[in-house]
């Protein structure tokens, strides 16, 4: 069994964008710069957004933190947007999500400059990445092909199942998996909570991507010997041994499904920080164009 390592793949990738900042710096330029809007102050929110800012600091990049009340109005929301989309000495920009209910995520997600858009949430970019065009993709989805493609895993012919349609994961995932590309040329299966039968589907797959959100959903008599395991779950469950008080678990029962496969990502250490460090990719990009 391989360990897909992706906190040292992250670190790799971190050091090569790290390269590339100071080349920009070197030649008088100004280096990237991302901004992260945070609503309200949810736990894991404010975990993530701290860690991308910190992230930031390491590669060389300029970051702003824009932490807005839980009960800002949507007007005031979109007004922050609208000086994050016209502030030219800002490359990229994410909103972190989710946002409070009184506000329509997909209204505001609609605001974002999709030449800023480094999330790629927004339907320009995603239709772009549909249609297997230069976009800017998402951070998650983009880590899990970025790891399948740096550990030399074959995907071209094989039949992938992708648990779960979210639009941060399980939809793009399932697109970039299909595209004409390498990674890609997959057979795409994209199950759900609405699918019956789950594990008819799981064992016959050469490779499985769980993002559903059920910490151990996958266990190891659902998989087929010698399959690819990428496990998205992230959930905090309660646990009284860690001074954090809880501890990070995956969609993969991991104990038991490590015994059966030929690679799996481990919870934490797998897609997690993949994610960070290709929202990083993204906005030296931006910078780029
Ligand atoms: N919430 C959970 N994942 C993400 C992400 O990748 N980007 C943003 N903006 N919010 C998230």
């Amino acid at each position: 069994m391989i360990l897909l390592d992706g906190k040292l793949t992250s670190e790799k990738i971190k050091e090569e964008i790290k390269i590339q900042v100071q080349e920009i710096v070197k030649y008088g330029g100004r280096p990237p710069h991302l901004a992260a809007v945070l609503v309200g102050n949810d736990g894991a929110s404010l975990t993530y957004v701290g860690s991308k800012v910190r992230s930031c600091e390491k590669v060389g990049f300029k970051s702003t933190l824009i932490h807005l009340d839980e009960n800002i109005s949507e007007e005031e929301l979109i007004s922050e947007i609208n000086k994050l989309n016209d502030n030219k000495k800002i490359d990229g920009y994410i909103v972190q999500l989710p946002l409070p209910k009184h506000i329509n995520e997909e209204k505001i997600l609609m605001m974002v400059n999709p030449e800023k858009d480094v999330d790629g949430f927004h339907p320009f970019n995603f239709g772009k990445m549909a249609q297997n065009m230069d976009s800017f993709i998402p951070a998650t989805p983009y880590g899990i092909i970025e790891l399948i493609d740096r550990y030399g895993i074959e995907t071209e012919g094989k039949n992938t199942v992708v648990i779960g349609r979210s639009n941060i994961v399980g939809r793009p995932i399932s697109i970039l998996m299909s595209n004409k590309s390498k990674p890609g040329n997959s057979t795409v299966t994209l199950v759900h909570s609405r699918t019956p039968n789950i594990s008819s589907f799981t064992k016959k797959a050469d490779i499985v991507i769980v993002a559903l959100g059920i910490p151990n959903f996958l266990k190891s008599d659902m998989i087929k010997k010698d399959s690819v395991v990428i496990d998205v779950g992230i959930t905090r469950v309660e646990d009284k041994t860690k001074v954090r008080g809880y501890k990070i678990v995956g969609d993969v029962d991991f104990k038991s499904v490590k015994n059966k496969v030929s690679h799996i990502t481990p919870v934490p250490g797998g897609v997690g920080p993949m994610t960070i460090a290709m929202l990083l990719k993204n906005t030296l990009k931006a910078r780029k164009k």
